[in-house]
């Protein structure tokens, strides 16, 4: 029922040029996988060139934050009209954005709104970080960032939604959260917050990815459990022949 979702956050990584190399490499391959739905998120100078070459194609195209306003005096930020025509899907409150610049939930859930508001499909990141882990502390924190992010959303918008469950210390670390583990907060603290506040039909289907050093050679462990619909996937986006394995796996466990 909830189609299987794929997204490569490419961070701040890639010149435009070669951004252009990487999605040329990688589109004949994406573009050979049905089943799963897939995206790229270049950095925004770099999002131009790079819906160009994916234009017409079954790949589409994300940025990595915005802003909830239209225009304004808001020097360095981009704006959800900026964002119209070039990308489908935007990344909100990944947690990098939340360490380094200072983003609250409060914030997330104001460009939540806008991004829908503009026709563009939020990918809300949600996690724990270590300490937090440690201290046993994953299922309130997660219940309450999927709390704050999502208030004032209807039942209809969350299950349109794509939230991405990232355990912070997993991110970037090569150490990725066993699949059970991730399966278990997938399932109870973020589906199950979703229909607590919700109802049961959004918490059903709402997509969940999960991320945090995902690769090709454990995708398939994590695309086997059933609450998981897919991944938010950093280091190995970047390479073409990683990035499209790992789809490839990933339509060959879940994949229609
Ligand atoms: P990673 O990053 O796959 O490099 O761990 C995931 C993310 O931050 O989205």
């Amino acid at each position: 029922m909830r189609k299987p979702f794929i997204a490569g956050n490419w961070k701040m990584h890639m010149t435009v040029r070669e951004a252009e190399e990487l999605v040329k490499a990688m589109k004949p391959g994406l573009e050979e996988v049905s089943g799963v739905e897939k995206a790229v998120c270049p950095p925004f100078v770099d999002i131009p060139a790079v819906a160009k070459i994916l234009k017409g194609s079954s790949v589409k195209v994300g940025a990595q934050n915005m802003h909830w306003e239209e225009s304004g005096a808001f020097t360095g930020e981009i704006s959800p009209l900026m964002l119209q025509g070039l990308c489908d899907y935007v990344i909100l409150g990944h947690s990098e954005r939340r360490k380094y610049f200072g983003e609250t939930d409060e914030g997330v859930n104001r460009k939540v709104k806008s991004a829908l508001a503009h026709g563009l499909a939020p990918i809300i990141c949600v996690g724990e970080n270590l300490e937090q882990n440690e201290e046993g502390l994953t299922s309130q924190v997660v219940r309450g960032q999927v709390r704050a992010d999502l208030n004032g959303l209807t039942p209809g918008q969350v299950a349109g939604l794509v939230i991405a469950y990232e355990p912070i210390w997993a991110i970037g670390t090569g150490k990725a959260a066993t699949p059970d583990y991730a399966e278990k907060v997938i399932r109870d603290d973020i589906r199950g917050t979703i229909a607590e506040v919700f109802g049961r039909d959004a918490a059903e289907r709402v997509r969940v990815q999960y991320g945090g050093s995902t690769k090709a050679a454990n995708i398939e462990s994590f695309m086997v459990m059933p609450d998981i619909d897919g991944a938010l996937v950093g280091g190995a986006s970047l390479k073409a022949a990683e990035f499209v394995e790992m789809i490839r796996l990933a339509a060959k466990v879940k994949g229609a």
